[in-house]
């Protein structure tokens, strides 16, 4: 694609959408090119590149083994929490994706099928999302911090025929046994996968079902390579369940010929990385990040990925990131905030960042949350790159705003504390306040994308479109509602300042309020509750739990506090970090009853609030205050 300023490249793909992403389909190869770039179903859904054929995972490996690039590394896995570092070509990965796949075909997985792959970080989880991608079955990966009733919920709305894990994670020196509560997921489950397929780990070897699960090793040795399928641009390549303003997630769909074409040209536009260049991302396979920047979008360019099953800290030190750079060659890093919160916090100085040569790392990225002018001002002052906050969703698969440092005037816009920067071209942004009017420079409102939002973008809700139009398209229409709120600047910087609905976001992974809901209000004592993100100096917001016992209870706070941090922890997962929850003796509510979410939060954070009109009896603030102000540290 040709090489176009910031401004020309995001003015012709808002008005001449249909050029722009012709010219960047260009760069990906396809068995048949699209028909047409962009157009509207009858109901009104837009489609990108109908009539495109090509196959993902084809495009991720072999594409550059047929180009003589099979013996570049194609993965490397970096697990301090095993002491392992291991690598494969683009030719290796074929080679073992070809297998597993045709492993998958002999279980009765075809184009369509869904397979879920619960997983630690071990390459067995990207080879199992490729192999999925390899024969057009669906994937759907469940982060592995998940417990086993969220992991049978996605089991049941995704139906898959084969469920792929291993027999434990390691997170930090503990080893967690997957098995178990994989095993508690399928009987809690009632759509029953005919197969699981288990990386036996020798940290701790699980017992296996006979007839229903196999062992990895053994059934990827004795399968068949299996050929790529030929898929529609428009099929789906994976399914990611995400956190919506209700206790159900959404299970967001992506495409084949979009997500191709998006990151694609993600890749060197906004990240810099061209074929041979070393990506890291350090997520994890389960969310959004892993899936577009661990796998697909570094594979589909032809560099390297690193996997890395570790932390920031602890594994072994605060000098783990700085190690993992030096030691691979990392040209662009990408992780979240709280992961160098963590590392600032013990190593406040970097002075561990001594030991290791990085001068080989040219762009510093951070996004899953809003990254603190603090840690800003301290990255700036600690790396020699830019340190570029970009913004992005699950639902979006790839960033709306960011310093893009592939345009003709990269070095033109230097990047601002508190801003992730411009709209990416495809990303027709606005600030609109509750009743749709745009608002001008610096006033903070509801963001929102214009339709239609770019390749790559969410396509559907698995199983219930409706929902996609209501949950997105419903209170702008015409605009995609993204939840978060915030405003432009003078100069067109954006800034994104939280999310409006009932979403927060706890160490950069996100939880909706009436997921954590559902398990608080299900223990015997509880009548009613609510429960709030609120600010945390390492977590970016961590959850508060606000209950109502029922009349005639006299349970003891604190050991009350301590089964529902037990139940969220059994429920939901420990990644939840809900460890505080509070007995109030009324909710504040509006007159119909919704409760003031919003205005706790902000009580909580010592936040100014104004009273809603609406609120059924303002002394509650108060209520709410004294409890607050009274509370225990958490435990
Ligand atoms: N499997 C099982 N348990 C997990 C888990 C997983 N994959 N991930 C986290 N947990 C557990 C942790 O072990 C911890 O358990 P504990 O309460 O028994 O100690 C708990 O969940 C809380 O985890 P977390 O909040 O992640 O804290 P941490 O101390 O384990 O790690 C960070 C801190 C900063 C390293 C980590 O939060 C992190 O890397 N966050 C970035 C997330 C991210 O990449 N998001 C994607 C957007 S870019
Ligand atoms: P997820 O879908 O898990 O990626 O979470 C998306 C949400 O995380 C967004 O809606 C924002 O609320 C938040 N988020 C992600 N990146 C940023 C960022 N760079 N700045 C501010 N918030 C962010």
């Amino acid at each position: 694609m040709k090489i176009r300023t910031y401004e020309e490249a995001y003015r012709l793909s808002i008005e001449d959408p249909g050029s722009f992403w012709r010219e960047a389909a260009r760069d990906i190869d396809w068995f048949e090119f699209p028909a047409s770039i962009l157009d509207e179903d009858s109901n009104g859904t837009i489609r990108w590149f109908r009539g495109g054929k090509l196959n993902t995972a084809w495009l991720a490996l072999d594409r550059h083994v047929q180009a003589g690039r099979g013996d570049a590394t194609a993965l490397i896995y970096d697990s301090p929490v095993t002491g392992q570092i291991l690598s494969w070509s683009f030719a290796e990965l074929t080679e073992r994706v070809s297998r597993v796949a045709g492993g998958l075909g002999d279980l009765g997985v075809s184009k369509g099928d869904r397979v879920i792959v619960y997983m630690p970080m071990i390459p067995e989880a990207v080879i199992a999302m490729l192999a999925c991608a390899r024969i057009g079955a669906v994937h759907s990966v469940v982060f592995g911090g998940f417990a086993a009733p969220e992991l049978a919920v996605r089991i049941d709305d995704a139906n898959p025929k084969v469920v792929l894990s291993a027999s434990c994670g390691i997170e930090f020196q503990t080893v967690i046994p997957y098995k178990p509560l994989l095993d508690e997921a399928i009987d809690l489950a009632t759509s029953k996968p005919a197969h699981t397929v288990i990386v036996q780990r020798p940290q701790h070897e699980a017992p296996l079902i006979e007839g229903r699960d196999l062992d990895w090793d053994a059934w990827e040795a004795s399968s068949e390579p299996a050929h790529w399928v030929e898929v529609d641009a428009w099929d789906p390549l994976y399914i990611l369940y995400t956190s919506g303003t209700t206790g159900r997630p959404k299970g967001v769909v992506r495409d084949n010929g979009g997500h191709a074409v998006a990151l694609n040209y993600s890749m060197d536009t906004i990240y810099g990385c061209d074929a041979g260049d070393v990506y890291w991302a350090a997520s994890d396979v389960g969310w959004v990040v892993g899936h577009s920047y661990i796998v697909y979008g570094p594979l589909i360019k032809g560099c390297t990925t690193v996997l890395y099953e570790g932390k920031p800290v602890r594994t072994p030190d605060a000098g783990a990131i700085w190690r993992v750079i030096a030691e691979h060659g990392v040209k662009t890093f990408f992780v979240a905030p709280t992961a160098f919160r963590a590392v600032k916090k013990e190593d406040p100085d970097a002075t561990l960042k001594r030991r290791y040569d990085i001068s080989c790392l040219e762009y510093l990225f951070v996004a899953g949350e809003r990254l603190d002018p603090p840690t800003y001002e301290w990255l700036k002052a600690t790396v020699h790159t830019p340190v570029i906050d970009h913004w992005w969703q699950t639902e979006t698969g790839w960033s709306i705003c960011a310093s893009m440092v592939g345009v003709a005037d990269a070095d033109a816009r230097q990047t601002r504390s508190g801003s992730p920067g411009f709209p990416v071209p495809g990303y027709d942004l606005r600030v609109l306040d509750d009743n749709g009017n745009e608002l001008g420079p610096d006033e903070e409102g509801n963001v929102v994308v214009k339709a239609p939002l770019p390749p790559g973008t969410l396509s559907t809700i698995w199983g219930d479109h409706q929902r996609y139009v209501e949950a997105y398209g419903s209170r702008y229409p015409g605009f995609y509602l993204t939840g978060d709120g915030g405003y432009r600047d003078a100069d067109g910087y954006v800034y994104i300042m939280g999310r409006v609905d009932d979403v927060m976001n706890v160490a950069g992974h996100r939880l909706s309020t009436g997921e954590l809901e559902e398990v608080v209000a299900a223990h015997p004592a509880v009548a009613e509750c609510a429960v709030v993100g609120i600010a945390d100096e390492d977590k970016g917001q961590v959850p508060l739990g606000l209950m109502l016992l029922k009349d005639g209870v006299n349970a003891d706070p604190a050991e009350l506090e301590s089964e529902l941090v037990q139940m969220v922890r059994r429920r939901v997962g420990a990644f939840a970090n809900f460890k505080r929850a509070l007995v109030v003796p009324r909710l504040p509510k509006t007159r119909s009853g919704k409760i003031l979410r919003q205005v706790i939060r902000k009580i909580a954070d010592g936040q100014p609030y104004e009273p809603p009109s609406t609120i059924d009896d303002p002394t509650i603030l108060e209520e709410i205050q004294t409890a607050l102000r009274e509370r225990r540290p958490p435990p």
